[in-house]
């Protein structure tokens, strides 16, 4: 990656920053190996403070795969059932393929994923061990730190004390949970406030007309995705994604078809749903 180097504080890992609101790229790591108290310490900081994490050159298996989720919490099934996404024989991994035989490619919508649970997922890791030949595939990130500190301090009074209803059926269809949330939230660990809707799930606010809801969120999915805040991940064979869903937005890009990109993920359960701060 360009630009600076790794930032001082770490001794048994290196991050180095993806831009100043988002993103880390963590060196002098084996993901196919346990991993010592120093690095997982250094990990968990490093999570906190940049949402979302990259690693480089890890040619994981499933057991690689699981063991590194569950340093982290439970391992969780998927609450919904996606076109290009398939299940292994590991329940705790899900395949992530896409190719020209897709026909929709898994959440190229910014999103955090299943918003739609009650208690949703807290963090996703995804392992790519395919990438298209001619570049493309690329995955967006969004901090909703940097997206909530940027609002009027009018935009963030009017916010704080409403809730929205996050509905799986909008992506999933049927049978996927709905869950009501508060839209400006408190993150359980760094207890900074952050904006917890996403154009994917929300689908209005309770506390206002339908016509008011539908104004304030276009205006608020516009203002989550602006460069300001956001990056662009290039993969490489064998990097891996690990993203806090409490307070980070993703997006797939869909440009690549019919190329294949191709890996595995899995995703750590939360432990509390998203509370009002
Ligand atoms: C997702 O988890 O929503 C997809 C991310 C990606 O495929 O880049």
């Amino acid at each position: 990656m360009d630009g600076a180097g790794p930032i001082a504080g770490y001794q048994a890992i290196t991050v180095t920053p993806y831009s100043p609101t988002i993103g880390a790229e963590i060196g002098n790591v084996d993901l196919t190996k346990p991993l010592s108290d120093n690095e997982l310490s250094e990990i968990r900081r490093a999570f906190t403070d940049h949402l979302v994490l990259f690693f480089r050159g890890q040619e994981l298996d499933f057991e690689d795969h699981a063991r590194f989720g569950e340093y982290f919490g439970t391992l969780g099934q998927h609450v919904g059932v996606k076109t290009n996404s398939q299940t292994t024989n590991d329940p705790r991994v899900r395949k992530f393929h896409a190719d020209g035989q897709t026909p929709r490619v898994s959440g190229n919508v910014w999103h955090t994923d299943q918003s739609c649970a009650p208690m949703p997922p807290m963090a996703s890791i995804l392992y790519l061990h395919t990438i298209p030949p001619n570049g493309g595939g690329d995955t967006g990130f969004a901090s909703m730190y940097a997206a909530y500190d940027a609002l009027s301090d009018n935009m963030k009074a009017y916010l704080e004390g409403l809730t929205a209803l996050h509905d799986g059926t909008l992506q999933f269809g049927e049978g996927t949970p709905k869950a009501v949330h508060p839209i400006v939230v408190k993150h359980p660990e760094s207890g900074r406030k952050l904006l917890y809707v996403n154009e994917a799930f929300t689908s209005h606010i309770n506390e206002v007309s339908r016509e008011e809801s539908k104004a304030i969120l276009e205006f608020l999915y516009e203002h989550q995705k602006r460069p300001e805040w956001s990056i662009r991940f290039r993969w490489q064979p064998h990097s891996i994604a690990f993203w806090d869903n409490r307070c980070a937005h993703h997006r797939a890009i869909s440009d690549y078809l019919p190329n294949v990109r191709s890996g595995f993920r899995v995703q750590v359960e939360g432990t509390e749903a998203p509370v009002a701060p």
